[in-house]
Order: structure tokens, then C-alpha cells, then sequence
């Protein structure tokens, strides 16, 4: 089962450079959440200081009940990272081994396990990220969307309760991220383990998770359920999550106030349409996805005209119970 991580006022920066301040969430127990931004406001240097490779100026991680992540000593660190698995944004293979013992590596490195019984898991799980074939290959032979599926590959081999991945859909053509989502989607279904994926495609972000974040002007501007930050009309998220030019957000980083008057209030402000979310393969609801248009209504927030409905034009706010029933009954 997944664990929740807890992140309290936390800082980090470069000399100078203050990437972000006082980032306080957390991260849902056994959910899928996804973390956005413009390019160079420390995404990837978040997830480093949620595992403890990068220490943050102050503030606190909490990783279920295994202590404050900045706080813990190499063996602590080395057991906490063993409930991690992680995907680094540029696939981090050793360049001098071939695919199978790049993603054989944790496998020898933190368990017992037989030669025999690693092969089965290594191979089981380059099907899975769809390199069956390419066990020989050296990481300088391949693409880079291979590598990324390669390093997917290794982040699942110990059965993580926490999967951090960060632009697993960069570099992969439009087929291949379709199938990434859904592996994500069946992945958690069936782990339940804690997600949180840093990706910039958005048309990703609008069905996949059940939680989005957005870091924008050295901090968290928002974290909460898809219906909530779908439906905002914040300027920064409204612009990011809806991917439109005029807002706060410029080609570097943000906007200066003169560009952002100049542009006037942008008209089309409202959210679009809040889709349905991304079913497992089974089609039965996974245990973390909340009722469509249930957010909205507590909060009563009025839903984006034209929101979950389907291709086949089905509304899935009343065709939920029987998609849940669905799950219900045994397989
Ligand atoms: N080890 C480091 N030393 C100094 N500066 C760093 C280091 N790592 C990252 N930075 C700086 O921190 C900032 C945030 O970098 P980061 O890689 O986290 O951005 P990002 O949000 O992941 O961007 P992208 O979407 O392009 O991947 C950048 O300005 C980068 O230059
Ligand atoms: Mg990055």
C-alpha cells in the first residue's frame, strides 16, 4: 500500500538563487498526483529533496512514519530510498551497463534474490514498459524515449510503495505516452502505491491524476483534487492548465506587470471542460479516484460547461454508481 509524504515550509537554494520557499502539501497516501510548472522552477530539484539527495535550506519531509528526510543519516536515507522508486528526468542509467543489469541493479543491490528469480522480474518488467528484446543494448545505443522506459523499468523492480517520476512521457511519442498513462493508471490500481509524476503535458494532466500541483514564482501556487485546480480560474493555473498564452506565465518564467497590462484581462479565463478521469484497463474505478462533479458540488463550484462527458456523449457524474458497482462485484 501507498504511504503519504508530508512536505513543511520547505526552502531550497543555490547560493542566491532561491528556487522555492515555504513549500508546505502533502502528497496523498496510495493517489496519483502530478506536479507542473514552467521550465527551471525546480521541479526536479523537488523530487531530489524528497529522496534525499538534495538537502533543503530548511523545512521538513515526512515519508510515512520514516522520519524527516534532511534529517536522516546515510543508512537511514539508504533504507528510506528502498520504498522509493524513482525515474530520473534523464533516465540515469550506468552508460557501461547493458539494459538488463541497469534494471537488474536494485534488485542485487537490495535484495536476496536468485539470478534466476531477478531474470524473471527483470524481463516481466521490460515487457511491461514494452524494450522486450533490447536486454544487450548499452543506454549510448539507444533513444532517448527507450531510455526513459528503461529507467521506468528499473523504478518498478522492487515494488516501490512510492513512485516518483519525473517527464516519464518526455521524448515519448504521442501512442507511447498513451500507453504510459494507462500503465500508470493500472499500476496504481493494482500497487496502490503513492504517484507523483512531474510532466509537462498537459493533456496528461487534464485525465491522469487525482491531484495536480503547479510551481510557478518560487513556490506551490496551488495543490489539490484535479476538480479544484481544473475549475480554477487563479490566473497562473487557469493559464497553465488550460495552456494559454495570455496570464502571468511568460517564455521567461513570468511576465513583467507592463506585458501583463498591456495584454489586458484575458476573456477566456473560464476553465475548459473537466474530462472524464483515465479508467484502468479493467474498467473497474480505482480506489483513489473520487466521484466525478463531487468536488465541485461541495465546494459548489459550478462545473465547466460540457465537463464529464464522455466520447460517447455519456455523463459520468450519473453513470458512476454503475462503474462502481462494477467494481464491486468479484472478478
Ligand atoms: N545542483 C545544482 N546546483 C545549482 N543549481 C541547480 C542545481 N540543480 C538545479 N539547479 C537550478 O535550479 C533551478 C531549477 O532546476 P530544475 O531542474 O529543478 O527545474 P525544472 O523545473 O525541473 O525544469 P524542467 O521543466 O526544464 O525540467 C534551475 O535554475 C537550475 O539551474
Ligand atoms: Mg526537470
Amino acid at each position: 500500500m501507498g504511504i503519504e509524504i508530508r512536505v513543511e515550509g520547505l526552502r531550497k537554494s543555490f547560493g542566491r538563487q532561491v528556487i522555492w520557499e515555504d513549500v508546505t502539501f502533502t502528497i496523498p497516501a496510495g493517489e496519483i498526483s502530478a506536479l507542473l510548472g514552467p521550465s527551471g522552477t525546480g521541479k526536479s530539484v523537488f523530487l531530489k529533496n524528497l529522496v534525499g539527495l538534495l538537502r533543503p535550506d530548511r523545512g521538513h519531509v515526512y515519508v510515512g512514519d520514516q522520519g524527516d528526510v534532511p534529517r536522516l543519516h546515510e543508512k537511514q536515507l539508504y533504507e528510506m530510498r528502498r520504498r522509493f522508486g524513482v525515474l530520473f528526468q534523464d533516465g540515469a542509467l550506468f552508460g557501461s551497463m547493458n539494459l538488463y543489469d541497469n534494471i537488474a541493479f536494485p534488485l542485487r543491490e537490495h535484495t536476496r534474490r536468485s539470478e534466476s528469480q531477478i531474470r524473471s522480474i527483470v524481463l516481466e518488467k521490460m515487457e511491461m514498459v514494452g524494450l522486450s528484446g533490447a536486454e544487450e543494448k548499452l543506454p549510448g545505443e539507444i533513444s532517448g524515449g527507450m531510455k526513459k522506459r528503461a529507467g521506468l523499468a528499473r523504478a518498478l523492480v522492487l515494488d516501490p510503495e512510492i513512485i516518483l517520476a519525473d517527464e516519464p512521457d518526455s521524448g515519448l511519442d504521442p501512442v507511447r505516452t498513451a500507453y504510459l498513462n494507462q500503465l500508470f493508471v493500472d499500476l496504481n490500481a493494482e500497487l496502490g502505491a503513492t504517484f507523483l509524476i512531474v510532466t509537462h503535458d498537459i493533456g496528461t494532466a487534464r485525465v491522469l491524476p487525482d491531484n495536480l500541483g503547479l510551481l510557478f514564482r518560487r513556490g506551490l501556487v496551488m495543490f489539490g483534487p484535479r476538480e479544484m485546480v481544473l475549475s480554477s480560474t487563479h490566473p497562473a493555473v487557469n493559464q497553465f492548465f488550460n495552456a494559454r498564452r495570455k496570464g502571468p506565465i511568460g517564455m521567461a518564467e513570468e511576465k513583467d506587470q507592463a506585458q501583463i497590462a498591456e495584454e489586458g484581462t484575458d476573456p477566456g479565463v473560464r476553465p475548459a471542460p473537466i474530462q472524464p478521469q483515465l479508467m484502468p484497463s479493467d474498467g473497474r474505478p480505482r480506489p483513489a479516484m473520487r466521484r466525478p462533479g463531487e468536488w465541485l458540488r461541495a465546494h459548489r463550484v459550478e462545473a465547466p460547461p460540457g465537463s464529464f462527458i464522455d466520447d460517447e456523449g455519456r455523463d459520468w457524474r450519473t453513470d458512476w454508481d454503475r462503474l462502481v458497482e462494477a467494481r464491486q462485484r468479484p472478478k
